[in-house]
């Protein structure tokens, strides 16, 4: 009880491969190196917002193997409450196989295993948590249900919500837009979600208010290099929040980075203007696309400059 930040959301293993591009159907390719991580979108924004100082919890099930033993301590490592994260023998923990090119873009296959067994008695296990905290963040990487039942429980709670809808899906469940504070999403997602094309910050802009007519309180769509646009049901002129430039080694998981530093901001700093959150979040981000790998390049408190804090 008395979170700032409850994720109820994925834990995936990633396992990557870096290459000089991405192989197209049928071609094999030379990779120069592999490793394994702690990814999994849920997961990974919990990390990035617990590193900042958020009292965090994660909701979540992995399997009854090493992977899921494994990722439980990580949990740990990173000061995040466990007593809701299950573990199954029915399925095995999630896996993300990510290929990484020299320009630091990615393709990644999830099989979410294990995360699809999280449910409403999970659910209903962690409403203290869940009700008590500051802000929750879900996904969909783990079954659309159980996602919208969670923001459903923090609405009725007051607590504050942010809906990261990716993986997308074209037919989003309309009450999402409705349960969402905070609507956070990528290009490609913002594409998927409207049919309409992004290609510039003033699609961007129009994306956002197609995807705020939908219900949301406010919306960000992420634009990587160029920062995101910000709007609100109260300020409903999309607001271009640029970003400083920087060398991109591996952008894997920089949304979640984004998101995660997001909730941090919404939870200890509630009065602070949703803009100036975007422009501290695009800051944190841009660190962990400086450094290889999803969780291993999040950036902590103490290694950031003062004046985000
Ligand atoms: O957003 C990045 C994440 O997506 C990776 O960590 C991978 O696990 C996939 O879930
Ligand atoms: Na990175």
């Amino acid at each position: 009880e008395g979170f700032d930040v409850v994720v109820v959301g994925s834990c995936m293993t990633d396992l990557v491969s870096q290459a000089p591009r991405l192989p197209k159907a049928g071609e094999t390719i030379h990779g120069h190196k592999f490793f394994i991580g702690f990814g999994g979108k849920g997961a990974n924004q919990c990390v990035q917002a617990a590193r900042l100082g958020a009292k965090a919890a994660m909701v979540c099930k992995v399997g009854q193997d090493f992977f899921g033993e494994n990722y439980i301590q990580n949990f740990k490592n990173n000061g995040i409450a466990t007593e809701f994260v299950g573990q199954t023998a029915k399925a095995a923990t999630g896996a993300a196989s990510i290929i990484v090119n020299d320009a630091g873009e990615n393709a990644i296959v999830i099989v979410a295993g294990a995360n699809m067994l999280l449910g409403a008695e999970e659910l209903r296990r962690a409403e203290p948590a869940l009700g008590g905290a500051k802000v929750l963040i879900c996904q969909l990487e783990i079954s659309p249900d159980t996602s919208l039942q969670a923001l459903s429980m923090a609405r009725e709670r007051q607590v504050r919500t942010i809906f990261n809808p990716a993986p997308a899906v074209p037919d989003l469940h309309p009450d999402f837009y409705r349960y969402s504070d905070v609507f956070c999403c990528n290009e490609p997602e913002a594409e998927l979600l409207t049919g309409m094309a992004v290609g510039s910050v003033e699609d961007a802009g129009k994306v956002g208010a197609e995807l705020l007519g939908r219900g949301c309180g406010s919306v960000i769509v992420t634009l990587g290099p160029q920062g995101c646009v910000v709007l609100s049901s109260q300020d409903p002129t999309p607001r271009h929040i640029a970003t400083t430039t920087v060398t991109a080694l591996d952008t894997t998981g920089a949304g979640d980075s984004f998101i995660g530093a997001l909730a941090f901001y919404m939870a200890d700093y509630p009065t602070m203007p949703l803009e100036e959150m975007a422009r501290r979040a695009n800051q944190v981000a841009a660190v962990s696309v400086q450094a290889v790998g999803t969780q291993t390049s999040y950036p902590f408190r103490k290694d950031l400059p003062k004046d985000l804090f």
